[in-house]
């Protein structure tokens, strides 16, 4: 059988930073406040014209770099991510040329906060057909051109940037699980108002902001991503106390901990990003597991648990071995 495993991570952050102490000058909130109730200090925010791509250009090199891979070794690049530059072609097309990535297929893939996830049990599957060897798998958000910057219920949550991993066929495993779902009937908790097809007149005007019920979301979020963590660790038959690290979805410090209680884990063992980088959306998880890797928390061999939960509702989990 054929297993896939990551060979190599990656990420860019643009360069301007906003405090919590910038946003008190800007709309009626406390840094005190965004501190205790989402564990968020600052967060990056791409210049005006800064792309997704651009970052997942960056991210892509570094994980690129880290895997020793060159662009002529990649055939598949799949990209999560709610804010591509473009409604088409699609960004996994733009970041393909813009790395000089031969002919392959390039799938821009949408499933909000879980696009990362998605991404990589995709990827997961074309090699495990045998379909592709080596993929590029990112996650990216440029969330911050879709935000409000008067509605305090929101702005102080979010940032932008890129993850990157290389995911190669291997003889081992690498990838030991990856759960994904979704449901539909959630949509009004979370959701942009305007797209191609419904209310692009609005984009640009105030009638265009991320709406969110923030208490209902943060409700399901904890049950959920509690579930899809203990599922992911039951089908593969591994005891909570096995794993090494579980890199969560970083939206609130708040979720993380009650799904690190829920699953019996210490915040030891959890990589908590949310306090530099803030919601990046698809791109947290792999920020979060390039910060964790390079700064060599994360060790080859050791038993990871990703999982992420975002807009639709959508929510995943991938348990591997890194
Ligand atoms: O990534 C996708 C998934 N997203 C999530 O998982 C986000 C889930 N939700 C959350 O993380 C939290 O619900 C929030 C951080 C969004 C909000 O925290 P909360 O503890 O649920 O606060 P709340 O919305 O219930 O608001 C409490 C109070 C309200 O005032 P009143 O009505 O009690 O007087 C808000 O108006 O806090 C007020 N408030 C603020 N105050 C200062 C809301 N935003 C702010 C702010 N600064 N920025």
């Amino acid at each position: 059988m054929i297993h896939s495993k990551i060979s190599g991570t990656g990420r860019y952050l643009p360069e301007r930073v906003l405090t919590n102490f910038d946003l008190e000058k800007m709309v009626e909130t406390t840094d005190e406040w965004i501190r205790t109730r989402t564990g968020v200090e600052r967060r990056h925010v791409c210049a005006d014209d800064e792309t997704t791509s651009d970052m997942c250009v960056e991210a892509a090199k570094h994980a690129m770099e880290a895997a020793g891979k060159t662009p002529a070794d990649v055939d598949m690049v799949i990209i999560g991510t709610t804010t591509p530059d473009l409604i088409f072609p699609n960004i996994a097309t733009l970041v393909q040329h813009r790395l000089g990535i031969p002919a392959c297929p390039a799938i821009g893939l949408e499933a909000a906060c879980t696009g990362f996830i998605y991404a990589l049990t995709t990827a997961d599957k074309y090699i495990q057909t045998g379909d592709a060897k080596c993929v590029l798998v990112i996650g990216a958000e440029c969330i911050t051109k879709l935000l409000d910057w008067s509605d305090r219920n929101t702005c102080v949550l979010f940032g932008d940037g890129a993850g990157a991993v290389i995911l190669e066929a291997s003889e081992e495993p690498g990838i030991i699980g990856c759960h994904i779902g979704a449901d539909g009937q959630y949509l009004d908790l979370l959701y942009y108002p305007v797209g191609a097809s419904k209310e692009l007149q609005k984009a640009g005007t105030d009638e265009a902001a991320i709406m969110m019920a923030g208490k209902e979301v943060f409700k399901v979020a904890v049950s959920t991503l509690g579930d899809v963590a203990s599922r992911a660790l039951e089908a593969a038959g591994i005891e909570q106390s096995e794993l090494d690290w579980l890199i969560p979805h970083q939206a609130n410090v708040r979720i993380i901990q009650a799904t690190a209680k829920r699953l019996g884990l210490p915040m030891e063992k959890v990589i908590l990003t949310v306090q530099d980088h803030g919601n990046t959306s698809a791109a947290s998880v792999p920020l979060a597991l390039d910060v964790a890797v390079r700064d060599g928390r994360v060790k080859p061999g050791q038993l990871v648990l990703m999982e992420a939960f975002g807009g639709g509702f959508t929510w995943g989990s991938v348990l591997m071995r890194f």
